[in-house]
């Protein structure tokens, strides 16, 4: 029996092809306009209510039998698809939106909406400068050579390496100039590129903070290194603890260090540039959050010390976003070849994004930005560290120099995790430092960031701390 191809709107439709399709080659014909019916009503292409053509007619355009369609018709109307009654035209009957619900699985009820946000990690994302960013981001657009757009420099626009030598020379002390600058996606890609050309170099253990970042751990593990933890009190990290590693690289966070809001103390520092010479070693400077510095002028880098021994990461997810995916790393020179060789598919990020952060720099934008956010982070944590010891004077306070986060030493015999618990059920949202740790630690602490909430949400999300602490 021939169906034929060349009626135009039902033979489209329901595409029955006398021949048989792939996957039921042998189905009898209408079964396969049964088939071709249910799935046009399914996925909605016939809706509900629409009348399908008398059989006759839909016989004559397919170039079938009268037969056919009339078994088809009523194979689909004992399943619900169709509706025919006597003296009326067949009509669809079912809708993919009136279709009952398929059994689920029960799920877990939601979590509460987050009310206040005190976990650490973002700036004051209400604060980014949109208007600067995109006269930024304008201005580069028309001003961008052609040769710009051809295909990108793997190490950086030679623009913004030069931007971001002479800003890293002047605002952070570092010994900086555009040869040694690579651009890179953030702190992350800086780290995961610099581990990969430490074990170019032959170097497989590298040390951690502990507590610290666990992102980091994880970007160096991605690199093929094995990690230690070493601890970090009050100080900083303890330098003296490297020596039982048989690490020859370290990651550290010298001007504020993660979580904890340490800042190396300058014995440590040199310490620690002496134990990377000692040892024939490097050391990597994570300066992630180091522009927030508020009783004293920013610490500048340590890189400035033994740039040959130092490698230096930063970028501008706290100071401007992280969803810029913008960053710098500064390596050593005796490394920029083995920094290459060991990364030879990495990608710098997208030219025109870094033209403008190059304009954002050159125009003095980014300076006056950070001297706002400067003073709306100092006054914020004043408000935070106040607030908190009117409500909780039980609990101490910590890592207030700089950054946007504080620690939160809770009295001993605090459990973290259930006040973390009950927080949440209240709308609340808290980081226990248990999270960063490797090591267990019996004194209990909270890491309450700051940046991303605003001065009138303190008040009640700190009664709500004090609260789940209860
Ligand atoms: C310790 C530490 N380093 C670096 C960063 C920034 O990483 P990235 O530049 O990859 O966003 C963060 C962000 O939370 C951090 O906590």
């Amino acid at each position: 029996m021939a169906v034929s191809q060349t009626n135009f709107a039902w033979a489209t439709l329901l595409a029955v092809r006398a021949t048989g399709s792939a996957g039921a080659p042998n189905r009898r014909l209408h079964d396969r306009l049964a088939q071709a019916l249910r799935t046009a009503i399914r996925d909605g292409r016939l809706p509900e209510g629409a009348a399908v053509p008398p059989s006759r007619a839909l016989a004559e355009e397919l170039g079938c039998s009268r037969w056919v369609v009339t078994e088809a018709y009523g194979q689909l109307t004992a399943e619900g698809y169709l509706s025919a009654r006597v003296g009326s035209a067949t009509r669809v009957a079912w809708s993919p939106r009136t279709a009952p619900p398929r059994p689920t699985a029960p799920r877990a009820p939601a979590p509460p909406p987050v009310r206040y946000d005190l976990a650490p990690g973002l700036p004051d994302l209400r604060a980014f400068p949109r208007r600067r960013w995109a006269e930024a981001v304008r201005a580069v657009t028309g001003s961008a050579v052609h040769y710009d757009l051809g295909l990108p420099d793997p190490a950086g626009h030679p623009e913004l390496r030069g931007t971001l030598a002479q800003y890293l020379r002047r605002s952070r002390g570092a010994d900086a100039h555009p040869g040694s600058v690579t651009v890179c996606a953030g702190v992350t890609d800086g780290l995961v590129r610099a581990c990969r050309a430490l074990r170019e170099r032959g170097i497989a253990d590298v040390a951690v903070e502990d507590p610290g970042w666990g992102r980091l751990r994880t970007a160096a593990t991605s690199a093929g290194l094995r990690v230690h933890p070493v601890p970090v009190d009050g100080d900083g990290l303890r330098v003296g603890g490297l020596a039982r590693t048989p690490a020859r690289a370290v990651i550290v966070g010298a001007a504020h260090q993660f979580p904890t809001g340490a800042v190396l103390s300058p014995d440590r520092r040199a310490g620690l540039v002496r134990w990377a010479r000692e040892v024939d070693g490097f050391v990597i400077e994570d300066d992630y959050d180091a522009e927030f510095r508020y009783d004293h002028h920013p610490v500048a880098v340590m890189q400035g010390m033994d740039p040959g021994r130092v490698f230096l990461l930063g970028s501008v997810s706290k100071t401007l976003s992280p969803a810029l995916g913008l960053g710098w790393l500064l390596a050593p020179a005796a490394l920029a070849p083995g920094l290459r060789a060991a990364n030879p598919v990495a990608a710098a990020p997208p030219v025109l994004d870094q033209l403008a952060l190059a304009a954002f720099i050159d125009r003095g934008w980014f300076d006056a930005h950070l001297r706002a956010a400067r003073r709306r982070f100092r006054a914020r944590r004043d408000l935070l560290v106040g607030t908190l010891a009117g409500e909780l004077p039980q609990a101490r306070v910590s890592g207030t120099a700089a950054g946007l986060h504080v620690l939160l030493h809770l009295p001993p015999g605090a459990d973290p995790r259930a006040t973390v618990r009950a927080a949440a059920a209240a709308g609340l949202r808290l980081s226990d430092l248990d999270d960063y740790r490797v090591a267990p630690s019996p004194d209990p602490a909270l890491v309450l960031g700051y940046g991303n909430l605003t001065d009138p949400e303190i008040g009640p999300a700190v009664a709500l701390l004090r609260d789940a602490l209860r």
